[in-house]
């Protein structure tokens, strides 16, 4: 399967970054032939981002979406953008139940399978997110809770076109810590098991850099990476994506 390396900006960068990323890449994407890329941008650089890959001419190979999106398809949300929006400005997926909303905006698994039934009602397709914390991790609960997150956060639709799955153990995220990769691999194992979908990707997320991507991405069951702050710079992008595997 071809493996996906996904960034995710979170809330970073002005139109000026959107502008020299898309150059950087477009400069360096050669080591990146054997894999898909995606960038999920600030909302406000969707458009600035889409348009500057355009012109630096890899919108064909680095897709833009989302980081999150509303249940609803309009409506009285203030601050808050449809998954319709995000079609509508070219993306072709969308992140939800990041644990950063799980934690910043009270979101649960029941929040999560609206937001990825709303993404693919507009034809996205959803990266739904799912990761112990690290008091879970230390308490030896991590299947059991990837095991209630899959169940409750799936959305009834799923399957393996239009939903990717992404293990982000939240004491993971931005700390320079990751899981052994035998643990890696059986939290990827326990999730394909109880999504049940044949062929659904399944990312690793984490503190993925150049410099451990080899080692993860060539984990049994890691179908990809979804990337937080390397990301930012296109030049430890780029060397994530080479160390995938063909
Ligand atoms: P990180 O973030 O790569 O900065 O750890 C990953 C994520 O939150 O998706």
């Amino acid at each position: 399967m071809v493996q996906l390396i996904a960034g995710n900006w979170k809330m970073n960068g002005l139109v000026g970054d959107a502008t020299r990323e898309a150059a950087a890449l477009a400069a360096g994407i050669a080591v990146a032939g054997h894999v898909e890329l995606l960038i999920c941008p600030p909302a406000t650089l969707l458009a600035p981002l889409a348009a500057a890959l355009k012109s630096a001419g890899i919108a064909g190979k680095v897709g833009v979406g989302g980081q999150d999106c509303h249940a609803s398809a309009s409506g009285a949300h203030t601050g808050d953008i449809s998954a319709a929006m995000l079609a509508d400005l070219g993306c072709g997926h969308v992140i939800v139940g990041h644990s950063e909303r799980r934690a910043d905006h009270g979101e649960n698994d029941a929040t999560v399978k609206a937001k990825a039934e709303a993404a693919l009602g507009a034809g996205l397709v959803a990266i739904v997110c799912v990761g112990e914390t690290e008091a879970e991790y230390r308490a030896g609960r991590t299947l059991e809770v990837l095991e209630r997150q899959v169940r409750g956060s799936l959305p009834d639709a799923a399957t393996s076109a239009n939903t990717v799955i992404a293990y982000e153990p939240v004491w993971a995220i931005g700390t320079g810590l990751t899981p052994t990769s035998a643990d890696i691999a059986a939290a990827h194992g326990r999730i394909r098991a109880v999504a049940g979908l044949a062929g659904v990707r399944i990312l690793y997320g984490g503190s993925v850099k150049p410099g451990n991507a080899r080692e993860i991405l060539a984990i049994d069951g890691v179908d990809g990476a979804l990337v937080g702050g390397a990301s930012l710079k296109a030049a430890d992008f780029l060397g994530i994506a080479a160390a995938a595997p063909n």
